[in-house]
């Protein structure tokens, strides 16, 4: 059985330990979604630090699907080069890099109007969104091939779609927010439609040796919402179409909270994901305690663990882990010396 500081190879891709920093948005780019010094040191730091695959934030695969007017964005060539540089310094230090593709349909606030499968939402704090044409939501699935082939052209490792949360990819997902009655709409098959189109889209431009990674909600905490037996079946359409690793986080599509937040309280999904519909997973929410990532690791749970709000308070947090597990894990030298 492999640990936590083993590596892991998925594709073409290998990733010296188990450890992926979450996608946490920053909300410090500049307003046209370029990123800033922020973003270069930010990452950086996460990189030399020794974590194993460095997740990008949600970056806006169009200026109307994101979440902030501050978020990193990806809809134009403009913003390849910031994310080079990012990318570059990295990989330099042994991480491999990977940036999360997101549209937020209903939850962008941003000037531009939003858009979702159906004019309805649930959140009084967003406007009722623009419900998308089928005309409009082939021009969306195109945004997210032509972002995929600019995180290509930056030199990513690999790309994940964020299909959680209550975004734009889960508004369709889910019959909470999904009202449509064409072919969008309605069935699972017709709420898969979507998502399977931005994964085919992205499919066609990244090299055959990378992985797709998708993020998904594994439940949705009501009975209005799909449950856990349904995801599982999506899950296996996803990896149908192409998806190699799932990032298993829950929730988004109603305002109320998750019901308990505890020490791996979504570990269980990923593990029901991993082995209901046989595919490596990712783990994530308040998986920091060392010995808890270890035994997700070891016992097969999760293929990788993603750290998310530790990663903010401790750049360092893989040395720290490693000590405590008595793990080897090399830091650049001069860094080596203070552990
Ligand atoms: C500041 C912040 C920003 C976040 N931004 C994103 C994001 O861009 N994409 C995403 O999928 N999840 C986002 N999340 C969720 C995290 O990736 C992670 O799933 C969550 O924090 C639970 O993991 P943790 O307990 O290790 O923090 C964000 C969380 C935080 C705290």
């Amino acid at each position: 059985m492999a640990g936590l500081f083993d590596s892991y190879t998925i594709k073409g891709l290998e990733i010296k330990n188990r450890i992926m920093m979450s996608p946490m948005c920053q909300y410090q780019a500049q307003e046209d979604g370029t990123v800033t010094p922020w973003h270069f040191v930010h990452y950086g730091a996460r990189a030399i630090g020794g974590v194993g695959l460095v997740m990008i934030e949600a970056s806006g695969v169009e200026a109307r699907g994101r979440i902030s007017t501050r978020d990193v964005g990806i809809w134009s060539d403009q913003h390849i080069a910031g994310l080079k540089g990012i990318v570059d310094f990295g990989k330099s230090y042994g991480a491999k890099m990977a940036i999360q593709l997101a549209h937020a349909g209903t939850k962008a606030e941003t000037p531009e109007q939003n858009v979702a499968p159906s004019a309805y939402t649930r959140f009084e704090r967003y406007q009722t969104p623009h419900a998308l044409s089928r005309g409009e939501i082939a021009e969306i699935v195109e945004k997210f091939r032509q972002a995929a082939e600019r995180a290509v052209t930056a030199g990513f490792d690999a790309v994940e779609i964020h299909g959680a949360h209550g975004y734009l990819i889960h508004q369709f997902l889910s019959p909470i927010t999904n009202k449509r009655e064409d072919e969008y709409g309605g069935s699972m098959e017709n709420r898969l439609r979507f998502a399977k189109e931005v994964i085919a889209a992205i499919k066609a431009v990244i090299p055959e040796e990378m992985p797709l990674l998708m993020r998904v909600s594994a439940v949705e905490y009501s009975e209005e919402g799909y449950s856990l037996d349904e995801m599982i079946e999506m899950v296996k359409h996803f990896k149908a179409a192409g998806v190699d690793l799932v990032d298993v986080s829950s929730g988004g599509s109603l305002p109320e909270a998750p019901p308990a937040i505890y020490p791996g309280y979504q570990l269980s999904f990923a593990e029901a994901i991993r082995r209901g519909a046989n595919i490596p997973t990712i783990a994530v929410g308040i998986l920091e305690h060392p010995a808890l990532a270890e035994e997700a690791v070891r016992n097969e749970r999760a293929d990788l663990i993603a750290i998310g709000r530790e990663l903010l308070r401790n750049p360092h947090y893989a040395k720290s882990a490693a000590l405590e597990l008595r793990a080897e894990l090399e830091l650049p030298n001069v860094y080596s010396r203070a552990f």
